[in-house]
């Protein structure tokens, strides 16, 4: 009994010794032909071995059943060495893993990451960049005004709608030469539907020092479109218009679903347009405290929530905020 350590073995083991055939059952089955004084003998003798194989029996099952390790301690108790339940561990939103990944090739570029506030007054968010009060371009930015008395110089706040305002922040506080990249939150009065959301995100890019020129700019975007989509997707420029740099920039990528041909995601263009960017407007400088005399740069702002889209192939932007498990998980 004590070299049996598997339940296959016990079983054999309770065949031989109790099973049909076994010497304990032949001799009860027998006692029925022997005399009446020797049947009463043989009978408590038999069923008493008989007893003590089940109590054995019984014995090994439990201490089989405690583990591998259960040889030595008591039916029942716990078996420390038994592996432990795995602990739940969640992970990082798609979204930061797109922010950590996208600030991690911009460092690695040269650029430094800073961030800033959500709040912002509207001076930063429009007026230094060349957006005044009047200004058209105003409206095209869905604005949540922030319902507070206005600074005594007249300055009103908002959440911004871009990520631009850091631009004129860094240069208030920095000397070219400067590269920086703004990862956050930006905010939009947007109704909100499968590809537009009022809370989503930006990564500003900002690069001023002496002789930069349009070369660098597209230098550094084709840079960061091979690293992160790879070397085989291409990326088109065309002209757009934003007040605050000049000329300005739309870059597209080519679209992840049909590669160029036209298909449901890119609206048939084959292109999916992912920033807006362009050299530095001489008034945004001079707002900074940077002669344009003397400096240039280029800046860009790109939506965030867009390349997980493309990446992936997820035709619904509200999927990365309604924290369904079930579609987090996969990330
Ligand atoms: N701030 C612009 C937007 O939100 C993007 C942009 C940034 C364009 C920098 C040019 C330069 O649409």
């Amino acid at each position: 009994m004590d070299a049996i350590t598997s339940r296959e073995e016990l079983d054999a083991w309770r065949i031989k010794y109790l099973g049909k055939k076994s010497a304990i059952l032949a001799i009860l089955k027998g006692l029925g032909s022997l005399p009446v004084e020797e049947r009463k003998v043989a009978g408590a003798g038999a069923n008493s071995l008989k007893n003590e194989l089940e109590a054995l029996l019984k014995e090994k099952e439990a201490s089989l059943a405690g583990g591998q390790a259960g040889q030595d301690k008591a039916p029942g108790a716990v078996d420390i060495t038994l592996p432990g339940k795995p602990v739940d561990l969640g992970h990082i939103h798609p979204i930061t893993q797109v922010l950590y990944e996208l600030g991690e090739i911009f460092t690695s570029m040269g650029f430094e990451v800073v961030e800033g506030p959500e709040v912002e007054w509207d001076y930063y968010n429009f007026e230094a960049l060349n957006i005044p009060k009047e200004h058209p371009a105003r409206d095209s930015m869905q604005t949540f005004w922030v319902d507070a008395p206005p600074a005594e110089d007249g300055r009103e706040m908002l959440l911004r709608t871009h990520t631009s305002p850091m631009q004129i922040r860094v240069m208030e506080k920095q000397k070219p030469p400067l590269r920086i990249v703004v990862p956050g939150r930006v905010f939009r009065y947007e109704a909100t539907d499968a590809t537009h959301l009022h809370m989503f995100h930006q990564i500003e890019g900002l690069a001023i020092d002496k002789g930069i020129t349009m070369a660098d700019l597209k230098g550094s975007l084709y840079e960061f479109s091979r690293r992160f989509f790879g070397p085989d997707r291409r990326v088109r420029f065309r002209c757009d218009f934003f007040p605050f740099v000049e000329p300005g920039v739309e870059m597209a990528v080519e679209c992840a679903v049909c590669h160029g041909s036209g298909c449901r995601l890119c609206s048939q263009s084959g292109w999916i347009e992912i920033l807006g960017a362009g050299m530095v407007h001489p008034r945004v400088l001079e707002a900074g405290g940077i002669d344009p005399e003397e400096y240039s740069g280029f800046a860009f702002g790109m939506g965030i929530e867009r390349i997980p889209l493309l990446r992936y192939g997820i035709d619904d932007i509200r999927l990365f905020y309604s924290n369904d498990l079930r579609f987090l998980r996969q990330f």
